[in-house]
């Protein structure tokens, strides 16, 4: 197989690249980053033979150098941090829709089918239960990322004939290129550091869905192994937690200090997810997530 990952040197990217380049079932890998978040550590371990790095912007990349016979193209590029996207509003727009925009594009133009990561923060009207059947009645974006988010899957959904657009719970778990920025790996930094976690005291019992990468793997495996391309929006959670619930896995391991405050920190609410439709397809999940927060506490 040929295939191009974009945002191939982030937390999900760095992962799968890993995983792919001792895979035999792929000849080529094209990788395009334009390392604007100074990840370099998965590019330096990658054995070079099988991968083409496109260092470059995708909003600025002309797409006709890319002219091989591609399998797929699983498009992880974006800017990410949904918290500081309230700040940088037009921005994350412009990188992410105008990025998606792109792919989309010569997707369809060179009739490839595109692998899309959405994200479980599409939901949230009011506390509510998703499963697949009201996975598009539940909609409510929670921060301008979220909302771009729901303009690219529009965009998809109008433009390409095969795609799969994956929501996907905050990601759990360690990878060359992590991050810290997201709920249970910024609890696990701060307490290896000492610090206390600031808790929103009204979110402390809410619960919110979360994704081991791992389980991330076995759904990106399934889809290449059955060219599950179905045009479908599918939901991939391991299993949604409250605020107490991820402090108790850390505290099995480390003693943590809490800081309760009553302002609001993010735009949130609460809602559960259910990855059903993965389920009856024969995918199984990870139990829980205490593996993953066990890696990154010995990490840190
Ligand atoms: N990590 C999560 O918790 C999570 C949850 C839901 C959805 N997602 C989605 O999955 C995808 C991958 O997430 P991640 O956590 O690996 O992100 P990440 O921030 O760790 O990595 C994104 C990568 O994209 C690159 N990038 C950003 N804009 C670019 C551009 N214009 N041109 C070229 N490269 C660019 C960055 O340099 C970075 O290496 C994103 O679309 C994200 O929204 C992630």
């Amino acid at each position: 197989m040929k295939i191009i990952i974009s945002g191939s040197f982030g937390h999900i990217g760095s992962f799968i690249i890993e995983k792919l380049q001792n895979d035999k079932r792929f000849k080529s890998i094209t990788l395009i980053d334009n390392f604007q978040t100074q990840r370099f550590t998965s590019y330096l371990k990658l054995k070079k033979s099988k991968f083409q790095l496109i260092d470059q912007n995708i909003n600025h990349l002309n797409f006709k150098l890319l002219n091989e016979n591609y399998d797929f193209f699983i498009h992880l590029a974006a800017i990410t941090n949904a918290a500081e996207s309230f700040r940088i509003k037009e921005l994350i727009h412009k990188n992410n829709f105008g990025g998606t925009k792109k792919v989309v594009d010569f997707c369809k133009r060179k009739k490839i089918p595109l692998i899309f990561p959405s994200s479980t923060s599409v939901y949230g009207k009011k506390f509510s239960i998703i499963n697949s059947s009201n996975n598009m009645s539940n909609l409510f974006a929670q921060s301008p990322y979220a909302k771009t988010k729901i303009d690219e899957e529009k965009y998809i959904k109008k433009k390409l004939k095969k795609f799969i657009i994956l929501r996907l719970g905050t990601i759990v778990g360690v990878s060359d290129g992590m991050r810290f920025h997201t709920a249970v790996n910024k609890f696990c930094f701060q307490t290896s550091l000492n610090q206390p976690l600031t808790i929103w005291r009204k979110f402390y019992h809410k619960k919110r869905p979360y994704l081991t990468l791992n389980d991330f793997y076995k759904c990106f495996n399934f889809i290449i192994k059955n060219r599950y391309f179905s045009n479908e929006t599918l939901d991939v959670v391991t299993k949604n937690y409250t605020v107490k619930e991820i402090i108790s896995f850390i505290e099995n391991f480390k003693k943590t200090k809490k800081k309760f405050v009553n302002t609001e920190i993010l735009n949130q609410n609460s809602y559960e997810v259910i990855s059903d439709k993965l389920i009856n397809l024969g995918i199984k999940f990870d139990k829980d997530i205490k593996k993953d927060i066990l890696k990154t506490l010995k990490l840190l």
